[in-house]
């Protein structure tokens, strides 16, 4: 099946989850600012609340409205069927997402989500990647705050660093943000998940063809002062540096030899120690059944950072590359990391799988390898900064 046979499905975009938390700020961002002519419909799993939301939204009329349950999959199935792209934020992923990524892989449906949940994208390579392939569908994971900053960023610095040479680029990360209820339920989740990341990952690698003539790498740095950041470097175990990691297998311009580290950055050591204390100690309640309920129970889903916390939030990641005697600083900036600027990633992706002209690939892949410079320009238009802060 080719690309060219989905022009005459009834939708471009169809954003499924509409309803949560981060839907609705994508579905806005969509009515606010998705081209005349676009074709696209909000989907739940409550026609009460879609209808509510469409009639709140700016010019929401245009948009479709699709019924769909992720326990029911003859609903997913006709969903993926409708759209030319589908992005979801339904979530936790590991728990209500494989059956639609299966519907789309199957129908050559691209699909965009949400999730930083390393397992589940490593379940969705084994099991969908090669049907994804034959049907030409692009999945693409993680086209939020996880990990685009991260990705489009490590992608950035390449860019500005000499060709064929090795490379290596670390990212640091500072944000000042609040969370949502479903991003604390996935973070929960996976905190209570750990012994079936490590089998998914595995599986993955007795599945992943390897690199025969290049390194590509994404180790845990140690914790350290970095002068040049101005900030305690403490390495960051998220989904962000595997994605970077991928990115770098799949593209050449990332040179022969590629290692890229991703920390958190932080000013002062007792935030530093505290952070990593409080994070340690989430870890360790999330292994208890009746603590993690306690603790899922103090921010629910649908609930998030109201507009005046949002309107405060920024994240900066800066960016330290080097290579064939070149050193680059850069950096992505922009407002609200988890919600505001991850409704308009995620709308910004969508719309770049729908419209742009890109290259051509198919089955699990980054954003930076699906969409790389087209979806960096859209992020710089809608306000996003990526820009070299000096060279030497
Ligand atoms: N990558 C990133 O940087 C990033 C940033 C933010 C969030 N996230 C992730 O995005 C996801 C959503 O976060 P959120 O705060 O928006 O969560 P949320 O407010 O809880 O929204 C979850 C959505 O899933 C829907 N849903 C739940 N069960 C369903 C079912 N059986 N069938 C169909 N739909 C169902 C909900 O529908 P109802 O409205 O009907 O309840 C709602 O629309 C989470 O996994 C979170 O971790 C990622």
């Amino acid at each position: 099946m080719s690309r060219l046979n989905r022009t005459d499905r009834p939708y471009d975009i169809v954003l499924f989850g509409a309803t949560g938390f981060v839907g609705t700020l994508t579905a806005e961002y969509l009515a606010a600012h998705a081209p005349a002519g676009l074709r696209w419909a909000i989907a739940g799993r409550s026609r009460e609340k879609l209808e509510r939301l469409r009639e709140r939204l700016p010019g929401g009329s245009e948009a479709g409205l699709l019924r769909a349950d992720v326990s029911d999959p003859g609903s997913l199935r006709a969903l993926a069927e409708q759209a030319r792209v589908v992005a979801t934020t339904v979530g936790p992923y590991v728990e209500y997402g494989e059956e639609l990524v299966a519907a789309c892989a199957d129908t050559g449906t691209d699909y965009v989500d949400l999730t930083g949940e390393p397992e589940f994208v490593d379940l969705v390579y084994v099991r969908h990647d090669a049907r994804a392939r034959e049907t030409g569908a692009r999945l693409v994971h993680a086209c939020g705050f996880d990990s685009v900053p991260h990705d489009l960023g490590a992608y950035f610095t390449v860019r500005q660093l000499p060709e064929g040479v090795p490379l290596t680029v670390d990212g640091f990360v500072t944000a000042d943000a609040a969370f949502s209820g479903g991003t604390f339920a996935s973070a929960l989740n996976q905190f209570a998940r750990h012994r079936r990341l490590r089998a998914a990952a595995r599986d993955r690698r007795h599945h992943e063809p390897r690199l025969m003539d290049r390194r590509v790498s994404a180790p845990l740095g140690a914790p350290r002062y970095v002068p040049e950041v101005g900030a305690w470097a403490l390495p960051l175990p998220t989904i962000d540096g595997q994605i970077v990691r991928r990115s770098a297998t799949s593209l050449d311009r990332y040179g022969p030899d590629f290692r890229y580290r991703h920390y958190a950055a932080v000013r002062r050591l007792p935030v530093a120690v505290g952070g990593v204390a409080a994070v340690g100690a989430l870890v360790t309640a999330a292994q208890f059944p009746p603590l993690r309920r306690r603790l899922s129970d103090r921010l629910r889903p649908g609930d998030g950072p109201g507009p005046e916390k949002r309107a405060r939030s920024w994240f900066t990641v800066r960016f330290v590359g080097e290579g064939g005697g070149r050193r680059v600083y850069t950096e992505v900036a922009g407002g609200d990391p988890g919600y505001g600027e991850t409704a308009k990633m995620l709308a910004e992706g969508a719309l770049c799988l729908a419209l742009d002209d890109l290259p051509p690939t198919a089955g699990q892949v980054t954003t930076a390898v699906a969409m790389g410079d087209a979806l960096i320009g859209r992020l710089r238009a809608a306000g996003i900064r990526f820009r070299v802060a000096a060279t030497r």
